[in-house]
């Protein structure tokens, strides 16, 4: 069975819909263990609720970070990566160990608002004020470069007139967990 290791920082609704698609069959995958770099984040939460392994990584010092991860990671021996909202820069080191084997997932049309400060509702604000009439999110792989790396798939959501950056937000997020499980049942199946 391939193994999943997910990083996340936030509330962790993008690892639940990987957990959801394992157990509905979807995902023919396990998930060794989840990595967050905040202390008690929902993701974790979500961790404990279905008996999955997770370690908080907090080093401040990014070489200390990124070798914790990389210790864990040589534990987990993962054949996917997946930052579902994970909102530290990953290393260049770990980056070139686990070549083309990360992905993220982006809540915009890369290019298009990516990159460094382009993370929650930034992102959505931005669109708004654009005056862009569609967004949606991205899954890419990971590379040196912020949100960069080769683009895998993408699912387009409509802006409406009346939204707001949380209602765009909501939307884009429904978007975002159909979007994850079927890149990962993709590239598990390739
Ligand atoms: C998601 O919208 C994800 O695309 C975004 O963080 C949110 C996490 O939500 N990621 C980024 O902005 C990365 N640059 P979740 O914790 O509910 O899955």
């Amino acid at each position: 069975m391939k193994k999943l290791v997910v990083f996340a920082s936030g509330s962790g609704s993008n690892f639940q819909a990987i957990i959801d698609g394992i157990e509905k069959k979807e995902i023919n995958a396990q998930i060794s263990g989840l990595i967050t770099d905040r202390q008690e984040s929902g993701a974790a939460a979500r961790a404990k609720k279905h008996q999955i392994p997770f370690v908080e990584i907090q080093e401040k010092n990014p070489d200390q970070f990124s070798n914790k991860i990389i210790e864990q990671l040589n534990d987990w021996n993962p054949d996917l990566i997946i930052l579902a909202g994970f909102l530290r820069k990953v290393s260049d080191s770990i980056v070139h160990r686990y070549q083309n084997m990360i992905i993220n997932i982006h809540p915009s049309l890369l290019p298009k608002y990516g990159g460094k400060g382009f993370h929650g509702l930034n992102v959505h604000k931005a669109v708004i004020d654009a005056g862009d009439l569609e967004s949606g999110c991205t899954v890419h792989f990971v590379n040196e470069e912020y949100d960069r790396g080769e683009i895998i798939m993408q699912k387009r959501v409509d802006v409406r007139e009346n939204d707001t950056p949380t209602t765009l937000a909501a939307r884009v997020l429904k978007a975002e967990h159909k979007l994850l499980p079927t890149v990962i049942n993709k590239l598990l199946k390739d």
